[in-house]
């Protein structure tokens, strides 16, 4: 079967397509056939090893792990022994981040317990849109505790990956959503359901004087000392570090100068491949309460075109790999 791999640590092109042995499911695994998979910021931080602590885990001087790909969703076709869960057949999705990866194949070995089961009503396009993505976009906003209606929402980069999860369900429980990201995004986030949108090159949110209830930070570029002057009175901030270092600041400082300005900053623990996330992205799915935005398909031999797309910046959504 074929699979994307690498060997060593290193931009796109390090990528290749090899033909593998097909997996053989072990105790308390399936095998599952992929129907689709997305791509992450995630995925470019794995191929490049990034940040560069996480390799005490990953592999100092290689990779460990030569497979590539975290959302799958697709259907069972095998099953190990020892595994009650699943039966062949089964619609499942999943985020393989802790998992061992190799979304980006025709077929994925994996614990069974690592997958949930994918309603019939979600498509397998739309459910591998949201594993890591909708997921961190549900943990964040349950960081900063119930959003009551007509609160005003700040999401600052919100075209990504995460962000237009992020917009829609903030719209959903009823905030006034201020979106922030490049100038080509706008029109991208205003079609997500944003009631503003920011120019992130042309204006600074840290500066301006509007004040917002809730900040969900996806873009992680400002210091904790700029980011408390767009709180309002007892506004809530929550970062999605993308850097050890943001993350460490965020988590020793923000509590304290939250605590000094009268308002909550701090960041979460992030976990990945939830059930309960899972069931709720697969509710919201398939009421149409959230619409997963997809920017392209690219068949497997593709994939390195796709992960160059995702790493110009240029998607408006999530970019999909369809073995
Ligand atoms: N903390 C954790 O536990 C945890 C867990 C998993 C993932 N992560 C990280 O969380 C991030 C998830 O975000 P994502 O996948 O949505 O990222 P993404 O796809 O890169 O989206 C980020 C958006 O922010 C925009 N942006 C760049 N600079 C900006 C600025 N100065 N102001 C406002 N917006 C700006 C980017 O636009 P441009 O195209 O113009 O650059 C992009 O549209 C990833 O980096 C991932 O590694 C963290």
């Amino acid at each position: 079967m074929r699979a994307v791999v690498r060997d060593p640590y290193g931009p796109v092109d390090v990528l290749r397509i090899d033909n593998i042995e097909p997996p053989v499911p072990g105790s308390g695994e399936v095998v599952v056939r992929v129907e689709a998979a997305s791509l992450n910021m995630a995925d470019l931080d794995h191929l490049l090893g990034r940040p560069r602590a996480s390799r005490v885990a990953t592999g100092l001087f290689r990779p460990t792990n030569r497979r590539v790909g975290i959302d799958v969703a697709g259907t069972v076709e095998q099953v190990g022994p020892d595994v009650s869960s699943l039966r062949v057949g089964d619609r499942v999705w999943a985020d393989l981040f802790d998992s061992g990866h190799g979304a980006l194949a025709d077929r994925v070995c994996v614990l069974a317990s690592a997958l949930s089961p994918l309603p019939d009503d979600v498509s397998f396009d739309a459910a591998a849109t949201a594993p890591h993505s909708g997921s961190l976009a549900l943990q964040c906003l349950r960081a900063v505790g119930p959003i009551r209606p007509g609160e005003r929402v700040l999401i600052n980069g919100a075209g990504g990956c995460v962000g237009p999860f992020a917009v829609q369900i903030a719209k959903l429980r009823g905030a006034q959503v201020t979106a922030i990201d490049h100038g080509d995004k706008l029109d991208f986030l205003r079609d997500l359901g944003a009631d503003e949108v920011i120019d992130y090159t042309r204006e600074d949110f840290t500066r301006g004087a509007r004040r917002f209830d809730v900040v969900l930070d996806i873009a992680d570029t400002r210091s904790v000392f700029a980011l408390r002057r767009p709180l309002a009175p007892g506004g809530r901030y929550v970062l999605i570090a993308r850097r050890i270092g943001s993350f460490a600041a965020m988590t020793l400082l923000g509590p304290l100068v939250g605590r000094l300005t009268g308002t909550r900053m701090g960041t979460f623990f992030w976990q990945p491949n939830q059930r309960a996330d899972l069931d709720e992205l697969a509710g919201l799915l398939a009421s149409g309460e959230v619409v997963p935005r997809i920017d392209r398909r690219y068949g497997l031999d593709d994939t390195i075109e796709a992960f160059r797309r995702l790493e110009s910046g240029a998607a408006r959504g999530k970019i999909l790999v369809l073995p």
